[in-house]
């Protein structure tokens, strides 16, 4: 093992006053920074840590996409050396993630490079999941129901499948897939019961309900909580 630990840090989804008190704490400690760049809202994960970064911080882009399909594997590959090099002459180093790290963030894909030679500790963020659920005033899912969290990117015909057989769903990574998950939703008989939350708690955020939703995208920060019974609790 090395002599720095490194840390993948949830910063929350957007709302700056939605990251944790302990990831404050290790951001402020830290002696390097790491951010992912390009689409995937690196840019925004620092801006939400920013306040918290110590002075003399060093600040590591990370070139590295969001969504593991639009990735590749060079790139993590060098995002862990580079890290492993600070790690090695001592450093900390806290890998800024939107939401939580383990909920589809991309630090997963350095975690299972670098988890057994280095020391690694997760700093658990407040999810997106959560964060629409509230910002939408809709209760995710409630005593015995299923809970599925499903990518858009999904063919269609596993969308229905798999939103057929739950209660509750929540379909992430929307983006340009806004046609073919309604397409799934109104099959379904689920449109009246859907609504789109986009970029919660980051500029422009908003809260439509599917059959008010007329584009045929939303932003890729967006996601369409369903609920078959309409209400959780009813
Ligand atoms: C690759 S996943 C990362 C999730 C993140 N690790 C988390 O815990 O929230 C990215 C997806 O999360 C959802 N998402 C992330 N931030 C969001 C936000 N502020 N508002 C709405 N959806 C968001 C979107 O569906 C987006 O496509």
């Amino acid at each position: 093992m090395m002599n720095g630990r490194l840390y993948g840090v949830g910063v929350g989804p957007g709302d700056p006053e939605l990251l944790t008190l302990k990831a404050a704490r290790i951001l402020r400690r830290a002696a390097v920074v790491a951010y992912p760049t390009g689409e995937d809202g690196g840019a925004m994960a620092l801006g939400i840590a920013d306040p918290h970064l110590a002075a003399g911080v060093l600040r590591l882009p990370l070139p590295l996409a969001f969504d593991p399909q639009a990735s590749n594997e060079a790139a993590y590959d060098g995002a862990a050396a580079a890290i492993t090099a600070h790690l090695e002459a001592g450093r900390d180093v806290a890998v800024l993630c939107l939401g939580d790290p383990f909920m589809y963030g991309s630090f997963l894909y350095l975690f299972a490079r670098l988890a057994g030679r280095v020391e690694i500790e997760v700093i658990p963020g407040i999810s997106s999941l959560t964060a629409c659920a509230a910002l939408a005033g809709r209760p995710l899912a409630a005593r015995g129901d299923s809970l599925v969290v499903v990518p858009a990117t999904r063919r269609e015909d596993d969308l229905m499948r798999l939103l057929f057989a739950t209660e509750a769903a929540a379909i992430i990574k929307v983006g340009r897939h806004l046609a073919k998950v309604r397409r799934a939703l109104d099959r379904l008989g689920l449109t009246e019961q859907a609504v789109c939350v986009e970029r919660a708690g980051l500029d422009g955020q908003r809260v439509v309900p599917m059959n008010e939703l007329t584009e045929d995208s939303v932003s890729y920060f967006a996601m369409i909580l369903v609920h078959r019974r309409g209400r959780a609790w009813s």
